[in-house]
């Protein structure tokens, strides 16, 4: 059955070895902008987002231990600190999944028995019990081959990985690869943009990818669920991660799962498009699901060209961007400086420039402008059309939709500058002077069509900055039209 009415979108969960920064922050606001969007569209109760975190694993009990309190302790902590971020931020998701629910490892042990019996399409047992022996980059929470290190080391993390010698459970992958190559190539499975389809199926097609262990040893990770079958063992924290995008709909007979699944985007940026192009979709084949409709892949993104790090101390917190500019000029700020999908450097020296020259003097300056004059020279009384089916409104809308949010919020800043710009050519104040009828006429158009580009701005807007647009919305449609008492944006100090 195509379910075509709803949508679901989700984040990746992130580890909690570290606090929220901006880099995760990006995703989480494209993830809100474009549930908002589809609530608007399809009402409320049909759109589904889910973030959350990822909490098991050696990387996390590692952090834990280095500063000596339980693993559980710790999650409790630095995942409070995610969700804080995010409520600061105002992101509207639905639910946050910890790895640590008790739900969750639930049906964790759920799915892991249905791999268990599991038959490949070639009838081979799907998961099988093998010694490995080979390389492991915690930071990655990957095995890893040695040719993909560089002078010895992970190349994302620049560390000796450790040395293994382990009895695992292993995932049957190559039966499934021809299956996955598949449907990627003819977009069942659609990879967007488009490069990182090309990178994707470049792996698939020339690389002998080896099956991947579903297990640890408790004895080197004993942070974790536990293999249903076998005491000895805890699953791989990256089967535990990828399920919470099906546990979190209460796979296999919830109602959420029902109506829900298959995801309609998955967003994330390239770091993890292995494991969400290669590993999730053979997973969710082994369990006979549908796969997602589409991955969105984006950049990662820099500080001054550097990755950020803590050893570096370039990690920026977006708590402090709140602080500076609020939740929805932030959301602005990170969105309009570069496109959707590109390996970028976030800039936030450029930052107060541009709020002051965009929200203060653009956006905040037109609405009080305009309220202004129509409060004075027309007693609050203006003829809207509130039309909404305009060729503005629907481009900036298509914009949306092909996550293209920087045209998106050009688009809308274009005709915010054309509106001041005839503010400042009508010189309404003039015209309010003249005993001439025909000015006085041009007076009401004028004013007319300003206050109408001012309702397609903030419905435009409204995925983007829900409270300015309602705000505007809410003095544009008042029984008299008053500018209002506080600006919109205040202007930053210094
Ligand atoms: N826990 C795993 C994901 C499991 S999903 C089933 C993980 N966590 S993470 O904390 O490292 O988050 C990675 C994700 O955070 C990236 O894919 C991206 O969405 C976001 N980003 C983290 N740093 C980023 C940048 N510097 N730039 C852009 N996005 C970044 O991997």
């Amino acid at each position: 059955m195509l379910k075509e009415n709803k949508y679901y979108i989700t984040t990746p969960i992130y580890y909690v070895n570290d606090k929220p920064h901006i880099g995760h922050a990006y995703t989480t606001i494209v993830a809100d902008v474009l549930a908002r969007f589809w609530r608007e569209k399809l009402g409320k109760e049909n759109v589904y987002f889910l973030t959350g975190t990822d909490e098991h694993g050696a990387k996390i009990a590692e952090s834990a231990a280095k500063l000596n309190i339980d693993p559980q302790t710790f999650t409790d902590q630095v995942s409070k600190q995610f969700q804080l971020a995010w409520k600061n931020l105002d992101i509207s998701y639905d639910q946050f999944i910890r790895t640590t629910d008790e739900k969750h490892k639930k049906i964790v042990q759920e799915i892991l028995l249905k791999l268990k019996i599991a038959q490949t399409p070639n009838g081979n047992d799907t998961i099988y019990q093998a010694d490995y022996q080979g390389l492991y980059c915690v930071g990655c929470e990957k095995f890893i081959l040695e040719s993909e290190l560089v002078d010895g080391l992970c190349p994302d993390h620049k560390k000796v990985p450790q040395s293994l010698s382990e009895k695992n459970w292993f995932f049957r992958l190559a039966d499934y690869l021809p299956s996955i190559i598949n449907k990627i190539k003819n977009n069942e499975l659609v990879i967007f943009p488009e490069s990182r389809k090309n990178e994707v199926l470049g792996i698939l097609e020339k690389q002998a990818l080896p099956d991947f262990s579903i297990s640890r040893s408790k004895l080197s990770v004993p942070w974790g669920i536990d293999l249903p079958w076998d005491k000895d063992q805890k699953a791989y924290v990256w089967v535990d991660a990828l399920s919470n995008y099906i546990t979190a709909l209460d796979y296999p007979d919830g109602k959420n799962f029902q109506k829900f699944w298959p995801a309609d985007c998955q967003l994330l940026a390239l770091d993890i498009l292995k494991f969400h192009a290669i590993f999730w979709p053979a997973l969710l084949m082994a369990l006979d699901l549908p796969l997602p409709k589409v991955l969105n892949i984006h950049g990662f993104f820099t500080i001054d060209g550097q990755k950020m790090s803590k050893t570096i101390g370039n990690v920026i917190d977006p708590n402090t961007l709140v602080e500076t500019y609020g939740a929805e000029s932030t959301k602005y700020l990170i969105l309009s400086q570069f496109a959707f999908g590109a390996e970028s450097d976030i800039r936030v020296e450029d930052f107060p420039a541009k709020y002051n020259a965009d929200l203060v003097n653009g956006l905040g300056n037109l609405v009080s402008r305009v309220t202004n004059m129509v409060e004075q020279y027309l007693s609050g009384q203006v003829n809207l059309s509130k039309d909404i089916n305009t060729e503005f409104v629907q481009s900036v809308h298509a914009k949306i939709e092909q996550l293209k949010f920087r045209d998106a919020l050009l688009d809308i800043w274009k005709l915010i500058q054309n509106a001041n710009v005839l503010v400042d050519t009508s010189k309404p104040w003039l015209l309010s002077k003249s005993e001439n009828p025909a000015d006085q006429k041009t007076l009401v158009e004028v004013l007319t069509t300003l206050s109408n580009d001012l309702y397609q701005i903030a419905f435009a807007l409204k995925a983007f900055m829900p409270e300015t647009a309602q705000a505007i919305l809410n003095i544009l449609t008042a029984t008299e039209i008053k500018k209002p008492v506080e600006p919109l944006f205040k202007r930053l100090e210094n």
